[in-house]
């Protein structure tokens, strides 16, 4: 049976360590060598992407793990190629964020032959069989997505038109977040999605199709209420190109988003956001942990959620001093 448990976000901060400095493997004469890690990476699309990488990294430093850190510039086939050489080089274990949910399968299972435990970060894959992977960590995206909706049914008071910037097409979050935010909207007939397109969780992507719409919306009978980005690179374009069409974001059109970086809260703040979901990045504690934990054979959790906010223009003042991304 599935365990699952929740880590709030400022158990996650602070570091659930298990064990203190210098995560230690055995090796084959029985005696401890430091850990090695393989930590496979999309690519650096958003702020918060960084900030992930920054806490797996300096968790692993201050750990005393050497981490082998591989960049996938935005590819998937990149992120395969680099878990097939984490298994040639027989690390003790491997850190994957992966890109989309398919196509795991056959990389995982090479890992699994090899006896390389997998934590999965950040986003969940679609594999028949669970044991290929260790452990999840990471946020609820159907929850966020939720969030999101119902804070905009509040404030456009049950009834407006709707754009939607997409995340990356097939990524667990782009998927999870158009399911949670539609499910709060069936409670609200006169909202309605009146375009929706990929901006792929970056800022150029995020104006460019914010361009389009605005573009659309120019001499149509749909005015542009509302926009909601799945996350808030895609929300800052949008702002820029809202402001480049001569309207006011955060007043003329309503912007909603996800992530809770520093730059969306310098947003609510200037008025030009009006709110955004928290999806905590720093999961480097808790991917050590449960490296540490599983290479030490204890059980670790199937799947771990991290727990998330929801800050609107209202917090954000007060809020902003204490953000650590
Ligand atoms: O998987 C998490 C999402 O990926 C974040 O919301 C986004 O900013 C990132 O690129």
């Amino acid at each position: 049976m599935r365990r699952e448990i929740l880590i709030v976000a400022g158990i996650l901060a602070g570091g659930l360590c298990l064990t203190t400095n210098h995560c230690l493997s055995a090796d084959s004469t029985g005696g401890k060598k430091p850990i090695t890690a393989g930590f496979s990476q999309i690519g650096a699309e958003s702020a918060w992407r960084t900030a992930e990488t920054e806490s797996i990294r300096s968790e692993a430093a201050r750990r005393g793990v050497n981490l082998k850190f591989s960049d996938a510039q935005q590819k998937q086939e990149n992120q395969i190629k680099a878990l097939g050489a984490f298994i040639a080089q027989r690390v003790d274990a491997i850190i994957l964020a992966p890109k989309v949910e398919d196509g795991w399968g056959p990389i995982l299972k090479q890992a699994k032959a090899a006896r390389i435990p997998v934590v999965l970060v950040d986003r969940g894959v679609n594999v028949s069989d669970e044991s290929l992977y260790t452990t999840l960590i990471a946020s609820d995206f159907v929850a966020e997505g939720r969030m999101a909706g119902q804070w905009l049914a509040k404030k456009l008071d049950g009834k407006g038109s709707i754009v939607e910037l997409q995340g990356t097409t097939g990524a667990a979050p782009a998927i999870d977040r158009k399911k949670g935010f539609e499910e709060a909207l069936r409670n609200y007939p006169d909202m309605k999605i009146t375009k929706s397109q990929s901006g792929d969780f970056n800022r150029a992507g995020g104006k460019q199709v914010m361009e389009a719409f605005l573009k659309a919306s120019q001499g149509s009978d749909t005015k542009i209420d509302a926009v909601y980005a799945h996350n808030d690179d895609m929300a800052l374009g949008a702002v820029q190109a809202i402001e480049e069409a001569g309207l006011k974001p955060g007043s003329d059109i309503v912007v909603v988003s996800i992530d809770g970086v520093k730059g969306a809260f310098e947003a609510m703040v200037a008025g030009k956001l009006n709110c955004s979901v928290e999806c905590n990045p720093l999961l480097g504690p808790a991917a050590f942990d449960a490296v540490e934990a599983v290479l030490a054979g204890k059980p670790v959790p199937k799947k771990t959620i991290v727990k998330d906010r929801l800050f609107d223009q209202s917090i954000a003042k007060d809020s902003i001093a204490t953000r650590q991304y």
